[in-house]
């Protein structure tokens, strides 16, 4: 059997299973979804939302893209960022980095890797900004911080957010998180609480 058809046959197992579980488990979620969360992430395939909270199908709306950044002028991030607070009501917004990310790593290096930099150029706007306290760390540490500070200015680009003015304005429950993982022991840091 070739890898992609291993796919499918996974899929049909995963089906099986979940239904032999809660027969009317599919016909529920087909109704409706009600997550309470909003996570943004990294499209880094060692950290898939779902799996690392313990969360279901339903229980978690996702938008991932590289380095997990929210950028004011991304539709995209804005779009899915609208629909959680205003439609779906989250009362959470995550926005969950990783340590030895790559995207954040190229931001910091000169190498170049083509369309991608434009993205990074965000991270390296960032970089700039904190090249006081960056310039004195180096490696891994360097790289740690960044990926940290990645993550606490992508989560005030929340807050900043009109989407997320508008529902505090409006009273709306929302908590904004800052949250980074470890690749190396698959462990969630909460930035506030450090
Ligand atoms: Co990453």
């Amino acid at each position: 059997m070739n890898e992609i058809n291993q796919l499918i046959k996974n899929n049909q197992e995963w089906a099986e299973s979940i239904k032999a579980d809660d027969p009317d488990y599919f016909n529920k979620l087909a109704e409706r979804q009600t997550p309470q969360y909003l996570w943004i992430g990294c499209a880094d395939s060692r950290v898939p939302a779902n799996q690392i909270v313990g969360l279901l199908p339903g229980d978690i709306f996702v938008h991932r893209n590289v380095a997990n950044l929210v950028v004011h002028t991304d539709f995209n991030c804005l779009s899915v960022l609208q629909y959680a607070v205003d439609v779906l009501k989250v009362k959470h917004v995550i926005v969950c980095g990783h340590y030895g990310c790559g995207g954040v790593e190229a931001a910091l290096g000169d190498q170049r890797f083509g369309l991608i930099d434009n993205w990074l150029g965000h991270i390296k706007d960032l970089a700039y900004k904190h090249r006081e306290e960056l310039a004195l760390l180096e490696g891994e540490k360097r790289s740690a911080r960044m990926c940290e500070l990645n993550v606490l200015e992508q989560a005030e680009n929340v807050r900043r957010n009109s989407i997320v003015k508008d529902a505090f304005m409006r009273g709306q429950q929302l908590h904004i998180h800052s949250w980074i993982y470890s690749l190396r022991n698959g462990v969630i840091k909460d930035l506030a609480k450090i």
